[in-house]
């Protein structure tokens, strides 16, 4: 048995994006000992692409926006089956949250006057999102890392996390290696925050880097944990699609925002074909008010473009399933066409959005001010996570808590472009207040070295001389096969093969080699997050066959309308007694009467 690195806090954060880096910042804060664990370098995290902004009502730009409004366009967009309670804090807290990271550094896009500029995103009645450019998970990310590192948070960087350890029920820390020299680490802690971001890696076309194996969800789900809403995975419209090394990078909502709208082949408008009755009161029905819209027209209505994530990207499919798609299979976002509105439109488009255009010039070759890009859905994020209490953020396990992309709640069945950054910042701030509380309040943990010496074996056993099972290919096999049976468009049918081919893959990963030794060694780290990644595939696919409905993120062609009576269930996953998954329906609490009033009184 190798020998391990003992640590020990109170608070153990896992994960260093926005929301785990607010968790660490906020616990510190409260007294106690924080250590802070990254997968990957400090500040390289998927917060970053959220480009666009985040949304929080400070009604800078339109001032009839308030957190009513706010909080009725979150629970409208996640089709009522969000947690209505994290919908109401975080509508009520984002505010002081993005004045406190500006308070803290944060450099944002400014009105003539002044303030926090804001800008227009679907699914959003007012302009909403505060911003940097296209740049704002960056500045964000930059800003709490300035803020934290003054905190006397101990950082981790570069070192993986494979099991939670526990004592009794209640969790009591972790067992991890460090990926350059591949030791282990036993980290002792009273409270842990997971905020190890989403599962993108579970799909082969995806914005998310290679961090974002379900680290989280894995952990807490074996763990005991329960895990919520896992069918509903968000494909963002707008991906590169072409070339084919790019394929899924991140075309921020930004440039819809910004005016760009959304063609097929024969230069149709595709977008106004189909509004949904749940917008069709907020969306207008001709270019010319959209138009007005996206340049602040307090009377005109959204254009079509800026409709919920899940149904462009529907949208985008249909076009490209009947043959009006782009050459390289997508279709195009054109941000050019605003030439003939406005004057100053190269400055503007380079101004307002210089990632993008820096990234099609690089990378494809393409001028946006002056040509479209084609684009196409990229899986972007992971509605479904670990259920957490609304107030505190921790999970059914007694000190284990969750804030960000890898808990549930907040988005219900489609997440809001830029409610991901405002999540991050309310919830990793409550994770961080009420695990330091948890810490302060409960005595010490044991740590039990039988658990310890059972983990590091089992994360050992890829060099065992006997395996022959290649990890990448598994990976890559497994990511193939989810992109075609629980993508955008899903039935039963593919699904109970996608179960079915899971189970194939567990057993090849049982036999999954790592060549070399423990010291950098990728391919090892690859075998590792197959767990992670086979566990919320399968979670996602249970949970999908589950939900015999169209709701949100989830499109199914068997059930391609939405059931009311689904709309008071969530569905749960949880790892029975005998190791396998159970799936069950928890029923929402019913809403409480003042907000219930607040929905009506929006429409
Ligand atoms: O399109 C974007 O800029 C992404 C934003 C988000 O996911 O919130």
């Amino acid at each position: 048995m190798p020998e391990h690195d003992s640590f020990e806090h109170d608070v153990i954060v896992i994960g260093a994006g926005g929301a785990g880096l607010r968790a660490a910042i906020e616990a510190s804060a409260q007294g106690v000992s924080v250590g802070l664990i990254c997968k990957s370098l400090l500040g390289k995290a998927h917060t970053v692409m959220a480009e666009g902004g985040m949304a929080a009502a400070i009604a800078n730009v339109d001032e009839r926006d308030n957190w009513k409004v706010h909080f009725s366009d979150t629970m409208r967009g996640g089709q009522y089956v969000n947690n209505w309670k994290m919908a109401e804090l975080h509508a009520k807290e984002a505010p002081d949250r993005v004045r406190e990271l500006e308070a803290w550094g944060a450099v944002f896009d400014r009105t003539p006057d002044g303030k926090i500029l804001q800008r227009n995103f679907g699914g959003h009645k007012y302009p909403r999102l505060a911003h940097v450019g296209d740049r704002t998970g960056l500045e964000m990310i930059r800003t709490l890392q300035d803020h934290g590192i003054h905190q006397g948070i101990e950082v981790h960087m570069e070192v993986t996390v494979v099991a939670l350890l526990k004592d009794g029920d209640r969790v009591a820390g972790a067992l991890a290696y460090e990926r350059e020299k591949g030791r282990f680490r036993v980290f002792k802690a009273k409270a842990v925050v997971l905020a190890t971001g989403g599962v993108g890696r579970a799909f082969k076309i995806s914005s998310n880097s290679w961090e974002y194996t379900g680290d989280g969800h894995s952990l807490a789900y074996h763990a005991g944990a329960e895990l919520q809403d896992m069918e509903f995975v968000q494909f963002h419209p707008t991906g590169m699609v072409f070339p084919p090394s790019v394929r899924g990078i991140l075309v921020t909502e930004g440039v819809r925002g910004e005016g760009g709208i959304l063609k097929n082949n024969r230069g149709e408008r595709f977008m106004f074909d189909d509004i949904p009755d749940l917008y069709k009161d907020q969306t207008a029905d001709n270019p010319e008010e959209g138009w007005r819209y996206t340049q602040g027209d307090k009377s005109a209505r959204r254009p079509p473009e800026l409709l919920t994530r899940d149904h462009v990207a529907r949208c985008i499919v249909r076009e490209i399933r009947e043959g009006r798609g782009s050459p390289n299979g997508g279709v195009f976002l054109d941000i050019a066409w605003i030439k003939e509105k406005r004057g100053d439109a190269e400055a503007h488009i380079k101004k307002k959005l210089p990632s993008m255009y820096h990234q099609f010039k690089q990378l494809a070759d393409i001028d946006i001010t002056k040509e479209p890009m084609e684009v196409g859905p990229t899986t972007h994020y992971m509605m479904g996570g670990i259920r957490v209490d609304a107030e505190t953020q921790m999970s059914t396990i007694p000190g284990l808590f969750a804030a960000g992309e890898c808990a549930v709640g907040l988005h219900g069945a489609n997440r809001l472009g830029g409610n991901s950054l405002s999540d991050l910042l309310v919830f990793g701030k409550r994770a961080g207040e009420f695990a330091a509380k948890f810490a302060a309040e409960n005595g010490g943990v044991t740590i039990d070295n039988a658990q310890v010496d059972d983990e590091t074996k089992k994360a050992l056993a890829p060099f065992e001389a006997s395996r022959t099972e290649n990890p990448y290919e598994i990976q890559a096999d497994l990511q193939e096969m989810m992109q075609d049976k629980v993508g955008i468009v899903r039935k039963e049918e593919e699904m109970l093969e996608a179960v079915a081919e899971i189970g194939e893959l567990w057993k090849r990963t049982a036999n999954a080699k790592a060549p070399g030794n423990v010291e950098y060694n990728p391919g090892w780290h690859t075998a590792l997050d197959l767990e992670n990644l086979l566990t919320v595939s399968e979670a996602i696919a249970r949970s999908a066959i589950e939900r015999r409905e169209s709701r949100g993120a989830q499109f199914r062609e068997d059930y391609p309308e939405k059931k009311p009576e689904l709309a008071k269930f969530n569905v749960v996953v949880k790892k029975a007694e005998d190791g396998s998954m159970e799936v069950s329906r928890a029923t929402i609490p019913e809403i409480a009467p003042e907000l219930s009033e607040i929905i009506k009184e929006m429409g």
